[in-house]
């Protein structure tokens, strides 16, 4: 068993409850200043957050940052293109569902079943108006995405705006490539891939950087890092999938106090 695949083992085992590193997401999330449609709720990600255990920092803050701007972005303009369908992998806590209420646009979210049991109380409690939201369980590493979607009433024949926004460092390489595969069959004319990429500078040894970037985690063993590429390798990972990507930047050009070539935003086409 490889170092990676041994780690991915670990985290079944160590990981029981809903995703602590989603719900750190939404907590940091939930302290920025964003926009939202005018049917939007922009409280609903504080709402959520309410009784997680507190953020004690958040070293990502700014890359956190750079993702959500982005992010927004591809939700507002995909929303104005005409788009009706925006499918959220690895969804955690992301509130652009209810932030971006649009009538006629149904937002279809995957993740694991632990973390959408919370995710579904939360909504509940919340009170707030849920009903454009499909929540879908499933294990990207026991693939499906594809089947999942067409078994919950995602209509393959419109277009659709997939976001993977801080889920592919999660996975192996193997199982990026699934998945994305399976999403770009199930993208019509006009739909959209958005996806933040995990990267290190050229000519260093992946498996060290997924190793040392692990080692100082707090959720390095519940949830570890698996995927960790140098850009130009990333890029080709993901052009092998069948998806033509037409907008690459770094997270530095998004927000000045981002550590560059650590992570980078990319906007996709069916290829
Ligand atoms: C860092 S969080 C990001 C959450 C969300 N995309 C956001 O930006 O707010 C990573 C998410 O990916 C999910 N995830 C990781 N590996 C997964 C897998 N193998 N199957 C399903 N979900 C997975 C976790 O449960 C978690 O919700």
């Amino acid at each position: 068993m490889t170092d990676s695949a041994a780690r991915s083992q670990s985290a079944l085992s160590a990981s029981t409850g809903p995703s602590r590193t989603s719900q750190v997401v939404a907590l940091t999330r939930a302290q920025f200043v964003r926009p939202s449609s005018p049917d939007g709720d922009p409280a609903a990600q504080a709402c959520w957050c309410t009784g997680m255990a507190p953020l004690r920092s958040s070293p990502l803050r700014d890359h956190l940052e750079a993702r959500t701007i982005f992010m927004d972005r591809q939700v507002v303009e995909a929303i104005r293109r005409g788009t009706t369908q925006v499918v959220v992998l690895g969804a955690g806590y992301d509130d652009r569902a209810v932030r971006f209420r649009v009538p006629g646009v149904r937002f279809f979210e995957l993740d694991h079943p632990t973390t959408q049991a919370d995710k579904r109380r939360r909504l509940t409690e919340s009170d707030g108006d849920a009903s454009a939201i499909t929540l879908a369980p499933i294990d990207f590493r026991h693939g499906g995405a594809a089947d999942v979607l067409g078994g919950c009433g995602h209509q393959r024949d419109l277009p659709t705006l997939f976001i993977c926004e801080g889920l592919l460092v999660y996975l192996q390489q193997d199982t990026i490539v699934s998945l994305l595969s399976g999403l770009r069959a199930r993208a019509a004319r006009g739909s959209a891939l958005a996806s933040s990429l995990a990267v290190h500078p050229e000519g260093v040894d992946s498996d060290v950087v997924v190793e040392m970037a692990n080692t100082g985690r707090v959720d390095g063993t519940s949830e570890p890092w698996l995927t960790i590429l140098a850009a130009s390798a990333h890029l080709d990972l993901v052009a092998r999938t069948g998806w033509s990507v037409e907008q690459c930047v770094d997270d530095v050009e998004l927000v000045a106090s981002a550590v560059p070539d650590r992570s980078l935003l990319i906007a996709a086409r069916p290829g």
